[in-house]
């Protein structure tokens, strides 16, 4: 399907030529890319949730291609003052050639996607969808591994609430991987996310423990545990601190096993990993810029 005007809501709505197509723009922008091609477009954030990466970069990705970047900012805008979310969204299309939206509530992008005439960039809505992240960890496994089929892909940590971790399933079920779902019994997948997975045709296993599998993974990707999405703060409580990746866990792995996490750690990935060449983290980040340039340049322009 074209990039043009396209609404990225969902990781599921992209075929493999979809994301291949979003891959060659994005080998070609890490090369160089055209800073003035967004001249003119004004991109509105809007961020409900808190974030560091996928907003800033956002906002970079803009820029280096020569757009501005408007962002509400939820604690000082009429949402304090009881303004509907259909209102701000229709405001924000209003002001804006393209929205890009977080929000701790599923569905809010699909509905934003809805109601706006600008096209819409899910940047993480709920538990299930992160998809520009998916993008991002996709294209850093194509680059350090060289291939996103036939690999052993471990998904350690918080299944349940991590939207990052579930998006990134999604995406490796696209091409023919094993998928090692690794996490607490309190945190494992939902039924709704292991139907889905069985739908696209996903190999996977359900285990929790990482030192039984490890030796097989070829990529083992952590993730946070979502304390602000825990229903009840005792559950939390119950599983914090109940795994930690660090030097000593990963003795006994592959030597070419990168450790990709979708940031931010808290306790669960040791900085010792940092300085080593299984750190695939930074690179994510550093990759996400190109990705999200080459993104808000197909969708917008449709080169
Ligand atoms: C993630 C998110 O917000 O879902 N962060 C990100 O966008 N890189 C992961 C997290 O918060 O743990």
């Amino acid at each position: 399907m074209a990039w043009k005007n396209r609404d990225v809501v969902s990781i599921d709505d992209f075929s493999k030529e979809d994301l291949e197509a979003l891959f060659k723009k994005t080998d070609e922008y890490e090369h160089s890319y055209p800073s003035g091609i967004l001249k003119g477009k004004i991109i509105g954030n809007i961020f409900l949730e808190y974030s560091t990466r996928t907003r800033v970069s956002f906002e970079v990705a803009a820029k280096r291609l020569g757009a501005e970047v408007i962002n509400l900012v939820a604690e000082y805008s009429s949402i304090k003052k009881g303004e509907s979310l259909y209102d701000t969204l229709k405001m924000m299309d209003i002001y804006s050639d393209l929205l890009v939206i977080r929000s701790p509530i599923e569905g809010t992008a699909r509905f934003a996607s809805d109601v706006c005439k600008h096209p819409v960039i899910n940047a993480g809505d709920g538990y299930l969808n992160h998809p520009t992240q998916a993008m991002i960890d996709l294209y850093t496994i194509r680059k350090l591994k060289g291939r996103l089929d036939d690999l052993r892909i471990g998904v350690c940590g918080d299944l349940r609430y991590g939207r990052a971790a579930v998006s990134f399933m999604f995406g490796v079920a696209k091409y023919s991987n094993k998928i090692y779902a690794i996490s607490p019994a309190q945190l494992s997948m939902r039924e709704d996310v292991k139907n889905k997975l069985t739908e696209i045709g996903a190999y996977f296993v359900e285990t929790n423990s990482l030192e039984e599998v490890l030796p097989e993974l070829d990529v083992l990707y952590v993730t946070r545990i979502q304390k602000e999405r825990f229903p009840d703060i005792a559950e939390y409580e119950k599983v914090k601190g109940s795994y930690k990746v660090d030097l000593k866990t990963l003795q006994n792995s592959k030597r070419d096993l990168i450790v990709m996490h979708p940031l931010p750690r808290v306790d669960e990935l040791s900085y010792e990993i940092d300085n080593t060449p299984m750190q695939a983290y930074f690179k994510q980040a550093e990759l996400g810029v190109y990705i999200r340039m080459a993104l808000l340049s197909l969708i917008l322009v449709g080169e």
